[in-house]
């Protein structure tokens, strides 16, 4: 009931962001993601690279989650500005998860992915784990 709803909030907010000015974050993904997530966000399970479809959304609902995002090493260390990365994510989410954004979701900014991708992350696999985990007991199908 409420989707088209948030399409159009979505829509006027992403507008509004400068951090969108310019970005082609569909172009974007195909260049610099979609070599192994596939441009459906299908991934290589069997090959260690996740499928998005239906999940990646679900990261939303945790601070950590929603950081994850942004500091897994194919987001943080890709050649995109914050801005478009930035943009990249906002639509990302929505294009292969859209059912499971969080109602509450406020798009990435510029700066968030700014203080986010530079961070050091040792510990990927663990770091994912303890997120999926969480959301499990949350009663969340993700694998
Ligand atoms: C060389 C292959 C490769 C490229 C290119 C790549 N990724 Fe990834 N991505 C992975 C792998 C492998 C994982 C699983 C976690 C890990 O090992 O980093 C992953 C995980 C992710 C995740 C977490 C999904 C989940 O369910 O855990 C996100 C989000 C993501 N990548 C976004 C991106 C974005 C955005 C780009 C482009 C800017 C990108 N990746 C480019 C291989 C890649």
């Amino acid at each position: 009931m409420r989707a088209p709803f948030l399409a159009v909030m979505f829509a006027v907010a992403l507008a509004s962001l400068p951090a969108v000015a310019g970005a082609e974050p569909q172009r974007d993904f195909q260049t610099h993601c979609s070599g192994c997530h596939q441009m459906d966000g299908s991934g290589a399970p069997k090959f260690g690279i996740p499928d998005m479809r239906h999940a990646v959304g679900h990261f939303l609902r945790l601070p950590e989650g929603r950081h994850f995002l942004v500091k897994v090493p194919g987001t943080a260390n890709s050649p995109l500005g914050h801005a478009d990365t930035a943009a990249m994510l906002n639509w990302m989410v929505f294009a292969f998860s859209r059912d499971e954004v969080p109602a509450d979701f406020r798009p990435y900014t510029a700066q968030e992915v700014a203080r986010l991708r530079g961070q050091t992350f040792h510990d990927v696999p663990g770091a994912r784990a303890e997120i999926v985990r969480r959301l499990r007991a949350d009663g969340l199908d993700i694998q």
